[in-house]
């Protein structure tokens, strides 16, 4: 891979310049300029429509940002990602969670000197024989009677790529099992589940890569003694306790026999893991053909960022037009936001896919970046969003680009509803981009019969300045194939950007120290003592819960 700062590239400064003509844009002017605008910015692909049009870009935007990529070496870091070499070299792992999904076509999925398809394959059909099991209630619990609910243990991408795509895939899953997904060490989390649930009908799957994350294993201890309580043996504990992880050893320390052990490997990153056996949950929601839906959805947007040039390809798209606006338009944050409520939890699960891989200040060579990185990710729902914060995407000080994001067919049966979703969707990129000027306003409050006194206070406040950029992402239908090529043109623009901003997108050193510190800090509240150094906050924060836990 390239190792470029890319403020001290041609193109970087080319584009600070561009910046400054941007100034005074206006993207409706831009339509007005040129008919074919919608054409030239959009992406058609597989029944997609990518409309990037309404983005305060130009052609020569667009020029410079292919530029920027060129020189930052773009392609030869896919090649590097794809040929399974070592890009992940604070943690020297390959990059790997494309192979998991690589089932068709000749590729092949090489790392280390191993073409791992077929670990991959054999992972698979473990998988797949044990969620056949309990998808058709072979699978029994220790009293003999077949399971109910799955209680999925992790945290962070252990737990949101199941989560999310469980969830997202839930009209697509299996009638009668219920799904639980316990995250948070918060007592809470796992104690309002187990109240839920019956030992001798519900499965646990103990997900975690490392199988040492704290609260992971707190939720999993908390879990297995429960069964103990409600009546489980110790030789009851393989017919209830699952593990996905890359640490056999820790596994087996735990009780879980490896036979119950689905394996995936250090080449797969957590947050990029629901492809590998992490997926297990969404397997067994959804069965093994529909799981391998999924994977060929993201297949194929693999092989599209493959294949297709720098102005076609949606992920490079979608990377580069985020780099414009972090980097020269000055956005903190971008929206994602999903017109489609099964995907209610897309924008957390890429919060994390993109703020833990691209939240870095430090470049590939060990560097202070002197250039803004990833952004802050947020968004919920549409319509939802609309009653909630859009006041700030419309009047706010802020520029927030914003993904919407919609399914041209519905997946429940209601198609009035449908379409008062999507008039939502099209207006509020509209009404963003469009705004309403002073003396539309001043019309409007004219024909409500408003005086020229009201008339003259109220019209700043209904004043929408427009020019808010979004970008339009119409998928066919949320299907298991969508859904899988969604999240992956989504990774794939993470992946981008951290090879533009030139760091490292595949390790998570930020979430150590917090780590480190709880470890510290959890024996002085079990003895009830402060023994180490603490700034003055911390100690009189310990030393206020401390006394006031007692009384
Ligand atoms: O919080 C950091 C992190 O390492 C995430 O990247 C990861 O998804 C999560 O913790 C869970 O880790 P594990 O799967 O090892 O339990």
């Amino acid at each position: 891979m390239k190792n470029v700062n890319p403020t001290e590239t041609q193109a970087w400064r080319a584009l600070e310049r561009h910046a400054k003509e941007a100034e005074g844009w206006r993207l409706k002017e831009l339509f007005k300029a040129d008919d074919q605008r919608f054409r030239k910015f959009s992406i058609e692909w597989e029944g997609w429509l990518v409309d990037f049009s309404k983005n305060l870009v130009t052609e020569r935007t667009l020029g410079l940002l292919e530029e920027l990529f060129e020189v930052c070496g773009w392609r030869e870091a896919i090649d590097a990602q794809f040929g399974g070499e070592l890009i992940n070299r604070t943690e020297k792992r390959a990059v790997f969670h494309t192979a998991l999904r690589n089932h068709w076509g000749e590729r092949p999925s090489v790392t280390g000197g191993r073409d791992v398809r077929g670990d991959v394959r054999a992972v698979l059909e473990k998988m797949r024989s044990f969620s056949d099991k309990v998808r058709s209630d072979d699978w029994k619990g220790y009293s003999g009677k077949a399971i109910t609910d799955v209680v999925n243990i992790g945290i962070g991408g252990s737990d949101l790529g199941p989560l999310m795509v469980t969830e997202a895939l839930k009209a697509y899953g299996h009638p009668r099992l219920r799904f639980h997904f316990v995250s948070n060490v918060d007592g809470a989390h796992i104690w309002e589940t187990l109240k839920k649930v019956d030992a001798e009908t519900t499965i646990f799957i103990v997900a975690s890569k490392t199988f040492t994350t704290q609260e992971t294993m707190a939720n999993a201890h908390t879990a297995r003694r429960w069964f103990f309580d409600q009546g489980g043996k110790p030789e009851d504990v393989a017919r209830h306790f699952m593990a996905v992880s890359t640490n056999g050893e820790k596994v087996r320390e735990f009780g879980i026999d490896v036979e119950n052990m689905f394996e995936f490997w250090d080449w797969v990153g957590g947050r990029f893991s629901v492809w590998s056996a992490i997926g297990l949950p969404v397997m067994i929601r959804v069965g093994y053909e529909r799981f391998m839906e999924f994977l060929y959805g993201a297949w194929l947007v693999d092989e599209h960022l493959l294949k297709a040039p720098f102005r076609q390809n949606i992920p490079a798209m979608m990377a580069a037009i985020g780099i414009w606006y972090v980097n020269f338009l000055g956005a903190e944050t971008e929206a994602i936001l999903p017109y489609d409520q099964y995907l209610s939890r897309f924008p957390a699960y890429f919060q994390q896919g993109n703020m833990e891989s691209n939240g870095k200040s430090v470049d590939r060579n060990g560097k202070l970046v002197k250039y803004k990185t990833g952004p802050i990710v947020w968004g919920e729902p549409g319509t939802n969003g609309q009653h909630a914060f859009f006041q700030i995407l419309h009047q706010g000080t802020r520029l927030v680009p914003c993904d919407f994001l919609a399914g041209i067919k519905p997946v429940a049966p209601y198609k009035d509803h449908h379409e008062k979703l999507l008039a939502n969707f099209f207006a509020q990129t509209e009404a963003l981009m469009i705004g309403k000027s002073r003396e539309e306003v001043v019309e409007e409050l004219k024909a409500s019969g408003a005086s020229a006194e009201d008339i003259e206070f109220l019209a700043p406040f209904k004043v929408f300045e427009g020019n808010k950029p979004t970008t339009s992402i119409l998928y066919p239908q949320l299907t298991p194939q969508t859904l899988g090529s969604l999240i992956a043109m989504y990774e794939h623009k993470i992946f981008l950007q951290g090879v533009v901003w030139n760091i490292y997108s595949y390790d998570q050193w930020g979430v150590e120290l917090g780590k480190q510190l709880a470890n510290r800090i959890l024996p002085e509240l079990e003895e009830g003592k402060i023994r180490l150094q603490h700034d003055g906050s911390t100690t009189g924060l310990i030393e206020f819960y401390l006394k006031a836990r007692e009384k």
